[in-house]
């Protein structure tokens, strides 16, 4: 059987360590493993070519994915689904495992419904921002980044007493924001999901100046669009000079952490363990087991943020 493994949308590290994984446990399970070059660009484009053990050896440690990645606008247009369906036929591959985020299995729905080829799909993307699902691969290490870079800003913004905007990625989806706000002790916390309330922070922050406090670090997701509005808000309401500083891609970037690095084993064992038996399903991360789930239900549903971490939240974005 051959099968073959592409990574789509936004990179991510611990793809590298999927790929390696999927290489060696196909060969293990005497599966002829393939790599999709350049995500479903590449696809479209015939760029499959058969993986050895050489092409993994020494990728565990690195971030991004070598087999590299794609947002196909090509796609959304059946002409090319039909040529990547027909490379796919050309190369008599069997099964496809894709690594990726919602808009990639929402992609892969389309294919599926259309050519059914069978598929494992696999969550990878910094966003977290999959339906039934907690964990995507990547998202541990983009935490870690972000906790680096705000230790790294505290420095400057208790130097100075200043209040930093920190903005992180995430699309729509507030996870990064969420989780960094609570594990890094932030001040402020503004997220898509919840609506804030500057009237009831600057309350608190003004009690605060007058009890002692010194800088602020405030955590804003980019899905919002208000990193200036809120630097403004600073200055202007609570008399405090600020500064922003966007993330930007360095969050999709970094050696896997050692979390990311054994998930993406067991999500590439799952999914190959189960494949013949249960194939066409996207292995999910939920209640600390790997659950298999249909394409369909994760794409007909929404992803919800954990109802604990915002209760824990809730001062941060001024909820009373
Ligand atoms: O989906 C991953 C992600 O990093 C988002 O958090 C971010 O909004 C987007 O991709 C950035 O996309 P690009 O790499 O195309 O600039």
């Amino acid at each position: 059987m051959k099968i073959a493994i592409l990574t789509s949308g936004g990179d991510s590290s611990g793809m590298n360590p999927a790929i390696k994984k999927f290489v060696e446990y196909s060969t293990e399970k005497g599966y002829e493993p393939y790599f999709i070059y350049d995500g479903l660009e590449g696809l479209i484009d015939g760029k499959i070519k058969k993986a050895e053990y050489k092409d993994v050896g020494g990728i565990i440690y690195r971030g991004g994915t070598i087999i590299r990645s794609s947002r196909s606008k090509r796609w959304f247009d059946k002409t090319f689904r039909k040529k990547a369906y027909e490379n796919l036929k050309k190369e008599k591959i069997d099964m496809l495992v894709i690594l990726g985020g919602d808009g990639s299995f929402r992609a892969l729905n389309v294919f599926y419904n259309e050519f059914k080829v069978p598929f494992m799909g696999i969550p990878a993307s910094i966003d977290n921002d999959l339906a039934l699902n907690e964990y995507m691969i990547g998202v541990d290490t983009a935490l870690n980044v972000i906790r680096c870079a705000i230790d790294d800003i505290r420095d400057t913004a208790s130097s100075f007493s200043r209040a930093f905007v920190i903005e992180t990625m995430g699309r729509e989806c507030g996870y990064l924001a969420l989780t960094s706000a609570i594990a890094n002790g932030a001040e402020m916390c503004l997220i898509p999901e919840v609506p804030y309330n500057l009237e009831n922070l600057k309350k608190r922050y003004l009690k605060e100046i007058k009890e002692g406090r010194t800088y602020f670090i405030a955590i804003v997701a980019e899905g919002l669009k208000i990193s200036n509005k809120i630097k403004e808000w600073f200055e202007e309401k609570i008399g405090f000079e600020s500064r922003i500083t966007i993330l930007g891609h360095i969050q999709r970037g970094g050696s896997p952490t050692v979390i990311e690095r054994l998930r993406a084993a067991e999500f590439i064992k799952v999914a190959m363990d189960n494949y013949e038996n249960n194939p066409n399903k996207i292995v999910t991360y939920y209640n600390e087991k790997f659950i298999l789930r249909d394409l369909e239900e994760i794409v007909n549903n929404k992803y919800e943020l954990n109802k604990e971490m915002l209760e824990l939240a809730k001062p941060l974005m001024g909820i009373e």
